[in-house]
């Protein structure tokens, strides 16, 4: 597996395991809520909590589903306020009051599942493969413990599966670059920039040209990046691509050449620069996505 892969495996499995999670949720206590006798003393304040956490819970699968940074925002903000409840009722538990011991270790099961979550997408960006994989599988521990029965998942277990996704010791520190890694060999990184160097050259000449009025000028600029320009990576290399990334990038060179054509057919030059203005902006968008590491 690609650490791109990766990346998005560890993504959608922890998004399936947050939908599956919050419904199990709002299943069973929507059911104590209508009357079915759970076994234990139930304090009414944490089962609705709960319940109305369960449609949170899958609301945040849902969002980690379409994007990771918003996914990995939404599973925080669950464990935290799982973990607030946590310790409130861990005291109120000490203290002798209404909770039974069924209540904390089922609140500290939740909060461990969404740590989980949350740390396997938090590490998703750069991560070293070997941690990626501890991650999947402390996801798949923690949600095959959420759905045998709570009192097997003692706090041993739990423990354990959040350690498991804490970096190793030594293991490099977290990149804070969030975007996704083309994980490319180094000839591979070097036609991909030396392609993206063409494209800031045309951007200079072509502004520089048109700021003098040089039509012709402006035309070869567009031109040297257009289709012919694209770099022909070798079909391995292509495959490891994003085909969101691949796309952009020949639009892009398509637009480039279009623009010539605009400018040969006597569209001003405030039309030209708008046009220009327009294909930047898949420059932004596949700069805000995309990042290049080198293979390993
Ligand atoms: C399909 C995606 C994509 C598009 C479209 C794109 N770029 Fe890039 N560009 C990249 C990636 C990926 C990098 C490497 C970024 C990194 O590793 O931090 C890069 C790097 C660069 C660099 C740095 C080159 C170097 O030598 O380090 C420049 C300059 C650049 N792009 C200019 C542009 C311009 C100008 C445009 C639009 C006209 C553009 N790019 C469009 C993906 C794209």
């Amino acid at each position: 597996m690609t650490s791109t892969q990766l990346q998005s495996t560890v993504r959608v499995l922890g998004s399936v395991v947050a939908i599956v999670f919050g419904i199990v949720t709002i299943l069973a206590g929507s059911r104590v809520l209508l009357g079915t006798d759970p076994g234990y003393v139930v304090f009414r304040p944490l089962l609705i909590f709960n319940t109305v956490m369960g449609v949170l819970y899958v609301a945040a699968g849902v969002t980690l589903w379409r994007s990771a940074r918003r996914g990995k925002q939404a599973a925080g903000t669950i464990f935290t306020l799982n973990l607030l409840v946590l310790i409130g009722i861990a005291i109120a538990y000490r203290a002798g009051d209404a909770v039974a011991i069924d209540s904390v270790q089922a609140m500290t099961l939740r909060t461990a599942v969404w740590l989980a979550i949350f740390l396997s997408v938090a590490w998703r960006m750069r991560v070293p493969a070997a941690i990626g994989r501890t991650a999947l599988v402390a996801l798949m521990v923690g949600s095959a413990a959420s759905c045998t029965n709570k009192q097997e998942a003692t706090p041993a277990t739990m423990e354990q599966s959040a350690q498991a996704v804490m970096p190793a010791h030594g293991s490099p520190p977290l990149d804070p670059d969030e975007r996704t890694a083309l994980i490319l060999p180094a000839m591979g990184r070097h036609l991909v920039l030396s392609e993206m160097r063409v494209m800031l050259t045309s951007v200079q000449e072509f502004v520089a040209a048109a700021a003098r009025g040089d039509t012709a000028a402006m035309r070869t600029a567009a031109t040297a990046s257009g289709v012919a320009a694209a770099r022909d990576l070798d079909p391995a290399m292509q495959q490891r691509l994003p085909a969101e990334f691949l796309r952009l990038g020949m639009s892009t060179h398509t637009a480039w050449d279009s623009l010539a054509l605009d400018v040969a057919s006597g569209s001003t030059t405030n039309q030209a620069l708008a046009r220009l203005g327009v294909i930047m902006s898949n420059c932004v968008a596949c700069h805000e996505q995309f990042r290049i590491a080198i293979e390993p």
